[in-house]
């Protein structure tokens, strides 16, 4: 596969598990607890998608992008990097269908990236004010999946899902996180779970599915203001 072919995360270890980076033509899913540092992989994988010169379209479905986090993350070069890069705010759910619906005709044009933050968030909302329509909800979310797959392989972009899970104690009250999480699980080509770790700031980073077939395999992850490194001691250790 050629260097092209894949959007750096700018994290050497997470880089050298997925042989260069997130794949284009794919659909990569990142999820875990709350603060394991999905939204800051996904804002680096947009930097590095826009220093390889292709624009990133930035779905931030849970509120969270800031412009001040993308700075720190960006360094240099912000104000190409920020001309590359593209945001979109749904606040409903039927506003991300929108989105995705449209998807296709807006991203055919230089898009090396699309990344949903959190595609689950506003998924959540609407089933937790409409439980009776939990079953056309969970339809919904899966033909976006679906769409969202399609148009990854169609046109050559790395498609990025983040997606927060709970603990199991906090599940266990929580029913739908279970559908949700099956069926990102079963679109995405690649997985990786972050887990938290009993060290602040450091992050366990799991790769449940690759391209490749390897073996589970783990690396250990360090949350800064310039983005998620690797820390690779811990993971020597581990
Ligand atoms: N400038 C910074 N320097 C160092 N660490 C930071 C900085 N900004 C955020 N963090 C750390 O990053 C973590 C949150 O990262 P992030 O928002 O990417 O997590 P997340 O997994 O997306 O969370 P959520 O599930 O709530 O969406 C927090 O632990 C926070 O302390
Ligand atoms: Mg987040």
């Amino acid at each position: 596969m050629r260097l092209q072919d894949k959007i750096a995360t700018g994290c050497d270890s997470i880089d050298k598990l997925l042989e260069g980076g997130i794949s284009r033509g794919s659909l990569s899913l990142v999820y875990g607890e709350p603060e394991t540092g999905k939204t800051t992989f996904a804002i680096q994988c947009a930097v590095n998608c826009a220093r390889q010169g292709l624009k990133a379209l930035f779905v931030d479905c849970d509120a969270t992008f800031h412009p001040r986090r993308l700075a720190q993350i960006a360094g240099e070069g912000l104000e190409k990097i920020s001309e590359l890069t593209v945001l979109m705010r749904p606040t409903r759910f039927s506003e991300q269908t929108a989105i995705i619906d449209r998807l296709a005709e807006y991203t055919s044009k230089n898009f090396g990236l699309v990344v949903f933050d959190t595609v689950t968030s506003l998924y959540r909302l609407e089933t937790a004010e409409t439980p009776a329509k939990i079953f056309d909800l969970n339809r919904e979310l899966n033909r976006q999946i679906a769409v969202l797959a399609q148009i990854a392989k169609t046109q050559q972009i790395a498609v990025l899902l983040t997606s927060q899970v709970r603990a199991a104690f906090v599940q266990a009250t929580v029913s739908i996180e279970p559908v949700a999480t099956r069926v990102l699980k079963f679109w995405a080509d690649m997985i990786i779970n972050m887990k938290l770790t009993e060290k602040s700031g450091i992050v366990q980073a799991v790769l449940e599915k690759s391209s490749s077939n390897m073996p589970l395999q783990t690396c250990y992850l360090r949350i800064r203001e310039d983005g998620i490194v690797s820390c690779p001691n811990l993971s020597k250790a581990a």
